[in-house]
């Protein structure tokens, strides 16, 4: 926000430096917290170790040395327009900004940027993030819920941050969990369909369970009870041979049985306004990898055991080099003839990278199949990708139950969809009595916004390595560190400046002028303000969205302390309460930019 003055101090000490024949270091900036002055700082010590590496000057001790440094820039700096003063320090050079010049700034940038207020400059580098990819013929779960959220706020991140962005989902639409779903919905339900996109995929779930409790080894079987059971499972493995051989009617089964479960998928993302660009399926790459096998093999990354009755495996550990196993050996098409998980993953990435032209490849996948994945980016690094070195696990742990872990085998699943329902419900309880003047659509709405907002605001405030023990309670609360505390700032400024009536005049016309004492309150909130940018890249280069999860909360907080504290409306100087008000309109928009990337939305009211 400050680059202009940065760039000027930079070419001053640059030129300074060359004219002296000094070994200047590279240049980093940090903010000076207010200490009744904004400022920014950087250090000579890089610079100093540099000088006596060199062996030139006096022999002065490294943070002597920087600090005559920095007295010898600082004195030829001079005077640089909105800078108030520039200090030597302790080998650091600080440079203090005018007070009411930097509030002035920040708030116009704001107010000047509106939605784009924080965007990064535009990156070279295309980001292919790939999430929301579960196994169809199943149920979409709060566990799902995490990975979706998490990947839908890293992809507006990183895409806010300057990349070029394409979202991608995977589901795994094929395997043994898949055909024992057909399998029994031919044997007992066939011609069935329940009404409702939501009920249809949850079905699927629950023949899934009872399929399973079929085909399960049970205690003490009777010797019918064994024989049926093996009867059912070579009717499920039959279903696969056919399934594998492309036989027409069983194809044609999984196809609308497929379909069903991606309704339901699709229906979900929507509901979490996400919009995902390419949709791949496992059981596309999965002839494209039996071809890549053969690659792997000609350029002896592969070893063929096939001659000797073995499989093809890939001996990674080895070809790299390494001596302590890391990456292991691993099977990439079995003696059958089939394919792995592992090889259509080498499949899909091939197609990521030579098709989609994707510099940087997120996955944002379960943390259990961590090392499946560093197998992977392995792999295609001795295949000779450069782009292995980019690809990036974005993993998060288990969401479990207070009752111990899910089960979809079990039935054992809290849905996504059922936690959704009951989130709105909830608020519109509260909202029917609180509000009733507003009327009942709208209200809805609301009640969407901040249902949802709590539910995605839970998932994304804890690291994403922690596990989670889901409880419905906690997810939808409304106090301390949650989504709609968070919305509520946004509504408090929303409902001042709607009651200054100052959003009806266009509020650019009338620059701001800080010139009067901040009070504690107005500082916190615009060095929080300032900061926005700093946590989109920060989030997005660290792949981490907790990072503007914190940082929402924080600046909320802000904004909430300054409302309790300072009465703006009531403000009694024209000049200040303008500069007020716009202060809380910057306030609004910033809060809105951060939500915007946490997949939360803002409702106007409450
Ligand atoms: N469908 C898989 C599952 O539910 C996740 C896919 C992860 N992505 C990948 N490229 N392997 O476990």
């Amino acid at each position: 926000m400050f680059q202009k003055e940065q760039q000027l101090i930079e070419e001053k000490i640059k030129a300074f430096c060359s004219a002296n024949d000094i070994a200047l270091a590279e240049l980093k900036w940090q903010p000076i917290p207010f200490s009744g002055e904004w400022g920014f700082a950087t250090s000579f010590f890089q610079t100093a170790a540099n000088e006596a590496k060199l062996g030139k000057g006096n022999k002065l001790p490294a943070p002597q040395k920087a600090q005559e440094i920095a007295e010898q820039v600082k004195a030829q700096i001079g005077s640089v327009d909105g800078i108030s003063h520039v200090e030597a320090v302790k080998g650091y050079l600080n440079v203090y900004f005018k007070t009411s010049d930097y509030a002035r700034r920040v708030v116009d940038e704001v107010l000047n940027s509106g939605v784009d207020f924080g965007r990064g400059v535009k990156k070279s580098e295309r980001v292919m993030v790939e999430y929301a990819q579960p196994n169809t013929h199943h149920s979409f779960h709060i566990g799902h819920a995490r990975n979706t959220i998490l990947g839908e706020a890293l992809a507006r991140l990183v895409e806010f941050a300057g990349f070029e962005t394409i979202r991608a989902s995977y589901p795994g639409d094929l395997g043994l969990g898949v055909i024992t779903v057909m399998w029994i919905y031919d044997k007992l339900y066939k011609g069935q369909e329940p009404e409702g996109v939501h009920e249809r995929g949850q079905w699927l779930a629950k023949l899934y369970v009872e399929a399973t409790a079929l085909l399960e080894k049970k205690d003490n079987e009777t010797p019918e009870e064994i024989a049926q059971r093996e009867a059912y499972d070579a009717e499920r493995r039959e279903m696969y041979r056919k399934w594998d051989a492309g036989d027409e009617y069983v194809r044609n089964l999984w196809r609308v049985t497929r379909e069903w479960s991606l309704e339901e998928l699709r229906d979900v993302l929507h509901m979490l306004d996400v919009k995902m660009d390419v949709w791949f399926y496992e059981s596309e790459v999965d002839e494209p990898s039996k071809v890549i096998v053969d690659e792997l093999i000609k350029k002896d990354i592969a070893t063929d055991e096939r001659p000797n009755g073995g499989a093809v495996i890939v001996k990674i550990d080895e070809k790299l080099g390494l001596t302590k196993e890391k990456y292991r050996t691993n099977v990439i098409l079995r003696r059958d003839g089939t394919t792995l998980y592992l090889t259509k993953d080498l499949a899909l990435a091939k197609v990521k990278f030579e098709k989609y032209h994707v510099d940087r490849s997120i996955y944002v996948v379960d943390v259990r199949q961590s090392l499946h994945l560093q197998q992977a980016f392995a792999i295609l690094k001795l295949w000779g990708f450069p782009q292995a070195e980019k690809c990036h696990h974005l993993g998060y742990g288990f969401v479990s139950l207070p009752e111990g872990a899910m089960s979809a085998r079990r039935g054992r699943v809290v849905l996504f969809k059922d936690v959704a329902d009951e989130a709105v419900k909830r608020v519109l309880l509260v909202e029917s009595e609180k509000s009733a003047d507003i009327p009942a659509e709208e209200r809805e709405k609301i009640a969407y916004q901040i249902g949802m907002g709590a539910l995605i605001y839970s998932m994304l405030s804890v690291d994403n390595n922690k596990d989670i023990v889901f409880d419905i309670n906690e997810a939808l609360s409304f106090d301390g560190r949650t989504g709609p505390y968070i919305q509520n700032a946004y509504v408090r400024a929303n409902s001042i400046l709607k009651k200054s009536k100052v959003e009806g005049r266009k509020l650019d016309l009338r620059p701001s002028t800080f010139n009067y004492e901040l009070t504690k309150h107005e500082i916190e909130l615009i060095e929080k303000i300032s900061h926005f940018p700093n946590a989109v890249q920060q989030a997005a280069a660290e792949y981490r969205p907790l990072i503007m999860a914190a940082y929402a909360y924080d600046l909320a907080n802000a904004f909430h302390s300054f409302y309790h504290a300072v009465n703006v409306l009531q403000t009694e100087d024209e000049s200040v309460k303008n500069a007020r008000l716009r202060l809380i309109a910057a306030s609004k928009q910033t809060i809105a930019n951060a939500l915007r990337l946490l997949d939360i939305q803002a409702p106007d009211v409450m």
